[in-house]
């Protein structure tokens, strides 16, 4: 990122949150359920899935904890009632990860017996390193008792190959991805080369193992990559699918979606949208400098 986009990110908290809204437009569903139900409607009626993410992290209080589980139950309920071809993400420390452990599980546990009464899949999504092992052990203990939940993992962290080749045995169910927090150089990569490099290094081993993986990203070069890897397997479309986020690079969305994979698109909604959409700017310091042009400009 350059000076001047830097500069701007260290603006955003200062920015009204009505400006930061319109950018945030294209990458949320809107606030409610509802909005999220008609996202995943139209994104199915053109053949794509969903998976429906109810926004907020970092629950401090076990009462907010018990209220995103209900949101989550809410959004199986739904995708249940109007038959969506979706499935649920979620973030442990929504469900209280680091208040308590146990308290988290059976948070965990409840959405999970939930899924499983409507044959529905639970993806977890992974946060910053300091929920790393915690979301890790959580999630090996979910899969002793449920074989509808899913990990994901992310390319950028130094250990993710060893955890993978740990995870490879327990057949399990992965999303693959860049990662998106600020992370130290000790444990993160930090050049893109590196990162690419790891991200496709960790995709063989798990396709080589015959995890069904979710492929996420909207970089070109990991699209190329990763057909190469699928045509050496020789893998079937029902074996693995691209991921991507509700409002990024459409056009790379249909082409991969017309090349016969399965793709599957990231449908966050809610109330708490800010924080989701801050971090969204920040990984993409172009929408930085929109968003100062708007303020500038009144539009
Ligand atoms: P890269 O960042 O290089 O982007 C490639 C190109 O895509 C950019 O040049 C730009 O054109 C476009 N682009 C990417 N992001 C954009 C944006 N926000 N706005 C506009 N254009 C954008 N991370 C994590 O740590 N934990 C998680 O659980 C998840 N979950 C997750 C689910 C799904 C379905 C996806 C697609 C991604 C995640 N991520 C995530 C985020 C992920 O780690 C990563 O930060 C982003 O996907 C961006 O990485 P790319 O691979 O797209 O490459």
């Amino acid at each position: 990122m350059n000076i001047f986009n830097t500069a701007i990110v260290k603006m955003i908290p200062i920015i009204p949150r009505g400006i930061v809204r319109k950018f945030a437009n294209p990458y949320i569903a809107g606030d409610k359920i509802s909005d999220a139900v008609e996202k995943a409607k139209k994104l199915n009626a053109i053949g794509i899935m969903g998976t429906m993410d109810v926004l907020g992290e970092h629950n401090t209080l076990k009462e907010q904890a018990v209220k995103s589980t209900d949101e989550c139950i809410e959004v199986l309920d739904a995708i249940n009632k109007y038959k969506l071809d979706s499935n649920l993400s979620l973030k442990l420390t929504q469900l209280g990860l680091q208040m308590d452990f146990d308290f988290c599980k059976e948070n965990l546990f409840r959405i999970l017996d939930a899924a499983r009464k409507y044959n529905t899949f639970v993806r977890i999504d992974m946060e910053d390193s300091a929920c790393t092992d915690d979301t890790l052990r959580l999630y090996e203990l979910s899969r002793e008792y449920y074989s509808n939940c899913g990990i994901v993992v992310q390319a950028y962290l130094k250990r993710t190959y060893a955890d993978v080749e740990k995870l490879v045995k327990q057949k399990s169910n992965f999303r693959l991805c860049k990662g998106i927090y600020v992370e130290p150089e000790e444990i993160a990569y930090k050049k893109k080369e590196e990162i690419n490099e790891n991200f496709l290094r960790i995709l063989r081993l798990m396709l080589e193992s015959k995890s069904y993986t979710g492929i996420a990203t909207h970089d070109d070069a990991l699209v190329e990559g990763s057909y190469k890897i699928l045509e050496e397997f020789k893998l079937k479309k029902e074996e693995y699918e691209f991921q991507m986020l509700l409002g990024v690079r459409e056009k790379l969305r249909n082409k991969i979606h017309e090349n016969g994979h399965r793709m599957r698109i990231y449908i966050p909604y809610g109330e708490q949208w800010y924080n989701y959409c801050i971090r969204r700017f920040k990984e993409n310091p172009k929408m930085a400098t929109y968003v100062l042009k708007s303020i500038l400009t009144g539009n």
